[in-house]
């Protein structure tokens, strides 16, 4: 706790008292002049601290920091802890003033919804995206054109997160069989998943099967299993199983 308290910079008995802050070691935060431009504020809320999931964290880990994949997809169903992994990976990696990225950028398609018939649309993520990432260009009509471009910006020790993307993505059952609707947003992955200096980390309820076939450690989807709310026991097991 601060040594300070409120007042203390008060004139007593007509004496001007200087105000000093004594803050504690661990308060005093450094000033970074090299921190990573970032945007970490579009995964929605996800409320409880993660439980069980040091596998996954650590696979995160380390293909951030092997530098050898371009791509993470993590698929599993809706409430099996996607967002919340992605949200506590970003907090470390944030800890650790993002290791080395220079560009942090979070987008989510959840909130459009995933019902089928909902158009679903990656312009507006182009449009904000393109911008941040620095492109002040003449507006990109073609979608081929902006995914190329975004992933020409996004290539350089850059982390995007890409959560809830099954809204763009047809059902797996169907026709198009899981194919991702829109081209700009297909470019994207695309380019990113053959050539990346950063990591392109998605989140999905189905998987990306533009991805599926292309080579690990390169590429990597993950299916995310259910995590166990309560610690492992000799009777979870059989209680589970
Ligand atoms: N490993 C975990 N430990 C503790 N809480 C968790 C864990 N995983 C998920 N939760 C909690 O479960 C809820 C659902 O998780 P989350 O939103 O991450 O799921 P999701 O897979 O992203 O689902 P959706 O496909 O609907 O987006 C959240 O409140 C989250 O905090
Ligand atoms: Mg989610």
């Amino acid at each position: 706790m601060s040594q300070n308290h409120k007042g203390d910079g008060d004139n007593v008995a007509g004496n001007k008292k200087e105000i000093h802050h004594h803050y504690p070691e661990s308060y005093q935060k450094p000033i970074d002049l090299d921190s990573p431009k970032i945007q970490v504020s579009k995964l929605p809320h996800t409320n409880s601290q993660l439980f069980g999931r040091e596998d996954e964290l650590a696979l995160l880990d380390k293909a951030w920091d092997a530098n050898q994949t371009n791509t993470l997809s993590l698929i599993a169903f809706g409430g099996t802890g996607k967002t919340a992994l992605m949200q506590t990976w970003l907090t470390n990696l944030g800890d650790d003033n993002y290791r080395g990225a220079n560009a942090v950028y979070t987008w989510s398609f959840y909130s459009q919804g995933s019902a089928e018939d909902k158009q679903a649309s990656a312009d507006e993520f182009f449009d904000a995206a393109l911008k941040w990432f620095g492109y002040d260009g003449e507006i990109i009509k073609s979608p081929h054109d902006k995914g190329l471009k975004l992933a020409e910006l996004i290539n350089q020790q850059r982390t995007l997160i890409l959560d809830g993307m099954e809204p763009l993505q047809y059902p797996q059952s169907g026709v198009m069989d899981g194919a991702l609707r829109d081209q700009g947003l297909k470019t994207l992955c695309l380019q990113l998943a053959a050539n990346n200096n950063g990591l392109i980390l998605i989140s999905s309820r189905q998987s990306v099967i533009e991805l599926d076939g292309m080579h690990q450690p390169k590429v990597i989807p993950h299916e995310l299993a259910h995590y166990r709310s309560k610690p492992a026991s000799p009777y979870s097991e059989l209680i589970i199983s």
